[in-house]
């Protein structure tokens, strides 16, 4: 079978290796769909603290079972799947909370574990969630970062009369901010970017107030517009913002932070306890994919609206460079097998 491998860092080789087999309780998935995230990127450059090489990359991924392994119903081969990438113990102390996304010993399919541009990948059956014929093979690679959407919107609690500002209409920005008005129907929903076409995407998914934030300052727009957030997410994921964010919100907001930064944010408790702001953190996803699944089937999400380019899985270095350079035109790009 043909591979995506991430030799080391800098050296991607589509490699032809031995179609792996699935271990007890696993399942083999002939890939059909893979999309391309920032994680990938980071592990092709070496800047992914938790990638081991060599390494297939991918972690967003849907096919069909082709194999099982040990104790696993055979009944399962042929089911189209989407597969979770987060592979926990079940038995920890964040498992035995509901939290598998931060596992003790938590390896992700993808970045751990090798995942998903291959034309076969292996995972943990758990993992694999079957499909519903109307979620076609080209958005079914979304579901994972709608995922990301649905965890820290499980943490935000989203409410029909928040107002909700949005830092970065990149994928991630543009799943929360159409999980805020497609799912939970969140009344004002504000966005800050500073590339107009991502700006144009937020207007797609639903965005009601978009700010070019190269032109306006957000405070100053904010304030003059009377503005007080309710709920904030930072999906750009600066270490500034949520010095910002606090001096912008409204008393009892929450705010939500994806980075994954090294360096200091400089915040002080007064900005945070005066108004008695909720900071939450999310990291992947906690078994939310029959949620994201359900979003898909009812239309409450739009999907194919953050997908730009379509690539054959040979021509993934192109993609990953597209992605890369050029933000300006390239949002979500999906890898056909
Ligand atoms: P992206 O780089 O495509 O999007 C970021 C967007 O923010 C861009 O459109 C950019 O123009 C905009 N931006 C940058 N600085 C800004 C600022 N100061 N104000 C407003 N907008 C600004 O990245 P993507 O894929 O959307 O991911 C965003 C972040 O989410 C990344 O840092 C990534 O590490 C993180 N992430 C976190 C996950 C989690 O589970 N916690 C999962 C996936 C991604
Ligand atoms: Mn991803
Ligand atoms: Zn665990």
């Amino acid at each position: 079978m043909k591979s995506v491998v991430i030799e080391k860092p800098g050296v991607l080789r589509i490699a032809e290796r031995e179609r792996p087999q699935p271990g007890a309780g696993e399942v083999r998935v002939k890939v059909v769909a893979a999309g391309i995230c920032g994680s990938d990127v980071h592990i092709f450059h070496g800047n992914n603290p938790f990638a081991r090489y060599p390494r297939v990359i991918g972690h967003e991924f849907s096919g069909i079972i082709d194999a099982v392994g040990e104790g696993v119903d055979p009944a399962r081969i042929g089911t189209r799947v989407a597969v979770d990438p987060v592979v926990s113990c079940g038995h920890c102390y964040p498992c035995s909370i509901g939290k598998p996304n931060v596992c003790t010993t938590l390896q992700v399919i993808g970045v751990h574990l090798d995942g998903g541009f291959s034309e076969y990948a292996v995972a943990p059956s758990r993992n694999a969630y079957p499909l519903p014929d109307c979620i076609g093979d080209d958005v079914a690679p979304m579901i994972e970062p709608f995922t990301i959407a649905a965890n820290i919107c499980g943490h935000l609690k989203p409410r029909p009369d928040d107002i909700a500002l949005i830092y970065g209409a990149g994928p991630m920005g543009l799943t929360v901010i159409q999980a805020l008005k497609g799912v939970y129907g969140v009344k004002q929903v504000i966005v800050a970017d500073r590339l107009p076409s991502r700006l144009k995407l937020a207007d797609a998914s639903g965005a009601d107030l978009l700010i070019d934030s190269s032109v306006t300052p957000l405070p100053e727009e904010l304030t003059r517009l009377q503005i007080k957030p309710t709920l904030i997410v930072d999906a750009a994921c600066h270490p500034a913002i949520l010095q910002e964010a606090a001096l912008l919100a409204s008393p009892a907001a929450r705010i939500g932070l994806m980075g994954f930064s090294a360096e200091p944010s400089s915040i002080t408790q007064q900005s945070l306890t005066s108004k008695e702001l909720s900071i939450f953190t999310s990291r992947l996803n906690s078994a939310r994919f029959p949620e994201v699944i359900g979003w898909f089937e009812r239309g409450q999400v739009q999907p194919a609206t953050l997908i730009t380019h379509a690539f054959d899985l040979e021509e993934v270095e192109k993609g990953l460079h597209l992605f890369e350079h050029d933000a300006a035109a390239c949002c979500k790009v999906v890898l056909r097998f």
